[in-house]
């Protein structure tokens, strides 16, 4: 029943969420980019004033925060109520909080359960599910695993080509931070048993996607 997960992890600027939108493209799949929906629930809280370091408080705005995410690799878009927040969860006021969000236990499981239930209803042979926790705790049971990774020096580099205002070097402190907070709630640096890890720092992006494809229809070949 449902469509085939494809369950994808790796830290901050692995390039997961476009490696994973064009994988998913290629294979004819929907697309879920968790990490969006905790940054729309920062945004929501930013637009609302409440403090994301206050637990309580977060816990409490869940019942308010009505968001809606795209599982249409070609329409990709996030929503909060009517707005659309696609470009503004990328604003590093966004960045700078969502890890506060994201270690609230009672955040994790109201938004797995959504991302469970989008999964179950989207329309597709198949889901690419991209994030921190989905090869480990979203969807141990998947068919497909993968951890994505790159040199922290890749990952660095890629992003700063994305932010053009920031240096390389700011933006690699960032990251690390970043991860490091993650980190401490959620293990995304090394691969669980049965989880195939896709290193990505010596491969350009058509060949990353090309080898996330690859591991799919290998592990499907080997499931019949
Ligand atoms: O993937 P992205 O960098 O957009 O994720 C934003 C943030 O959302 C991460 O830094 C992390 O705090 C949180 N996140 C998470 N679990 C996921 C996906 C994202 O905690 N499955």
């Amino acid at each position: 029943g449902g469509p085939v997960l494809v369950a994808i992890d790796g830290p901050a600027g692995s390039g997961k969420s476009s490696v994973s939108r064009a994988a998913a493209r290629a294979l004819g799949y929907g697309y879920l980019d968790t990490g969006a929906s905790y940054r729309a629930l920062s945004w929501d809280l930013l637009e609302r004033g409440i403090d994301a370091s206050e637990a309580a408080a977060v816990i409490e705005a869940l019942a308010g925060f009505d968001f809606t995410i795209g599982t249409d690799p070609d329409d990709y878009f996030v929503r909060v109520g009517a707005v659309d927040v696609t470009e503004a969860i990328r604003e590093p006021r966004v960045t700078a909080v969502v890890s506060l969000v994201a270690r609230v236990p009672e955040v994790r499981v109201w938004l797995n359960d959504r991302f469970r239930a989008i999964v179950a209803a989207a329309a597709y042979p198949g889901v690419v599910v991209e994030g921190r926790d989905i090869t480990t705790v979203v969807a141990p049971d998947a068919p497909v695993r993968i951890l994505l990774t790159a040199s922290e020096e890749a990952r660095a580099s890629r992003r700063s080509k994305e932010l053009t205002s920031e240096s390389a070097a700011a933006v690699g402190d960032a990251l690390r931070k970043r991860d490091a907070a993650d980190s401490k709630v959620v293990d995304f640096m090394n691969a669980a048993p049965g989880v195939e890890t896709v290193d990505s720092t010596e491969l350009d992006f058509g060949q990353t996607v090309d080898a996330v494809c690859d591991v799919v229809h290998a592990r499907l070949a080997a499931l019949t």
